[in-house]
């Protein structure tokens, strides 16, 4: 029979992969509590109007990333391409906006697009997303960034660049856009044909675009950097000089732009060298007016995803080991009755505890007990049950001793030996 395979771009994490992980979720999490977020789930599935409105109709998402289709009602619906647009829709509707002033969110969990998969790309990835509603001051950019800091610190991750860039607010991209239609009118029939497109509905989108044709006319282009407006500029100097006061090293790349439409002012990129070319392992930035656009309070936002993937593929494993692990191995009836009794004892106080089930010799016992990890081996035979003890093996040093087959004071006994 032909086996099923999984879908392209899907897979299955498990191993070392799925400790780094943890890993991974596990310092996020403690650091986000640190600085007072509280998590949130939210819907993987979402109505594809959301994402439509919010991430932009011109962009990449969008048009060609969205696993979208219509369910068994006739609606219209989409597996989450990223968390912001949900996030943003739960504040509103749990009504988080009405009864806080400041809300500090976190969510954890599988975004799906539909992408070319390639190392580092695929068609469902997990995020950390963290998104602040509610502070428009530029020191939350900064307290993001010293918070990214950490946990990279934490995860011992050495060698990564933060960039950064404003992208302006409305009214500075209006006076921008004027003038770079100019400039791309000009030069429109060498444009990809998505980008002759985006030049009517969003020409601010052909920065993004990575066609080289594409690249190399934006690359000599004006930028929206050198014409934000007053307000833009006070609040992006503002940042930059909380970030000197943090001593954190971050370069403003005055070409950096993001793929989602809803970016106001500040916007970051944290790259590795070690990615090759899907190098953003975390992104984000501020969304000044998208609660609003949502039909909320005029509440601005800033937030960054860490892509779990990526960055995890930059991590070298260190499986701590948490605990002792006992294994019993047995020989004959007799002993084997000690199995339920021991694995009651051992769990019941949070000893990780082993055994192979139909074990027909020591040494297959043995080899198991070395490939879980165990540190103590506890062997029993009808010899042993005779003379009324059982033989401790530690594994790290080879070494055996006895102790009296007595499993009420068994724990105590086996913690007096590792005292020794
Ligand atoms: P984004 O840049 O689209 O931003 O994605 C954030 C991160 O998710 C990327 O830097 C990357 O590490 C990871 N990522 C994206 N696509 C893939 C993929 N196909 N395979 C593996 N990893 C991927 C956002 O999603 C925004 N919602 C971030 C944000 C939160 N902005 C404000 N708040």
């Amino acid at each position: 029979m032909e086996k099923i395979k999984s879908l392209r771009g899907f897979r299955d994490i498990y191993g070392d992969e799925v400790i780094r992980f943890r890993l991974i979720e596990d310092i996020s999490r403690r650091y986000l509590e640190l600085f007072g977020y509280k998590e949130i789930i939210i819907p993987v599935l979402e109505n594809t109007g959301l994402f439509v409105r919010t991430i932009g109709d011109a962009t990449d998402i969008v048009e060609k990333e969205m696993f979208t289709f219509t369910d068994t009602g006739g609606d219209s619906v989409t597996l989450r391409p990223e968390a912001t647009a949900g996030m943003v829709r739960a504040y509103l509707e749990t009504g988080m906006f009405a009864k806080e002033r400041i809300s500090k969110l976190f969510s954890i969990g599988p975004m799906f697009r539909h992408e070319r998969p390639q190392k580092g790309r695929y068609r469902e990835f997990r995020q950390v997303d963290v998104e602040v509603f509610g502070i428009e001051a530029p020191i939350i950019d900064a307290e993001l960034i010293w918070m990214i800091y950490l946990i990279l610190k934490s995860i011992g991750l050495a060698e990564y660049t933060i960039e950064t860039n404003s992208v302006g607010c409305p009214e500075c991209r209006e006076g921008f856009k004027r003038l770079i239609v100019g400039y791309f009118e000009d030069k429109k029939q060498d444009l990809c044909e998505d980008c002759r497109r985006r030049l009517q509905k969003n020409p601010l989108r052909i920065f993004d675009c990575k066609s080289p044709g594409c690249k190399e006319i934006s690359g000599s282009s004006p930028l929206l950097f050198d014409n934000l407006c007053d307000p833009c500029r006070v609040h992006f100097d503002g940042f930059l000089s909380h970030t000197e006061e943090l001593n954190i090293p971050i370069t403003v790349n005055k070409r950096l732009v993001r793929g989602l439409d809803y970016y106001t002012r500040t916007v970051f990129e944290v790259t590795s060298g070690g990615l090759g070319s899907q190098n953003a392992f975390l992104a984000g930035g501020r969304y000044d007016n998208l609660v609003q656009s949502m039909g909320g309070p005029p509440v601005p936002g800033i937030g960054f995803a860490i892509g779990v993937d990526r960055l995890s593929l930059l991590i070298s494993t260190s499986v701590k080991k948490d605990g002792s692990t006992v294994f019993l191995a047995y020989l004959g009836d007799r002993a084997k009755g000690f199995i339920v009794p021991m694995m009651r004892l051992f769990t019941e106080n949070n000893v990780k505890f082993f055994y192979l089930p139909d074990a027909k010799s020591l040494k297959s016992q043995m080899r198991y007990a070395d490939s879980v990890g165990a540190d103590t081996v506890l062997i029993i035979g009808d010899d042993e049950i005779d003379k009324g003890i059982l033989i401790v093996r530690d594994m790290a040093h080879s070494s055996q001793t006895t102790l009296p087959l007595d499993l009420t004071n068994l724990i105590d006994n086996l913690k007096g030996l590792s005292k020794k």
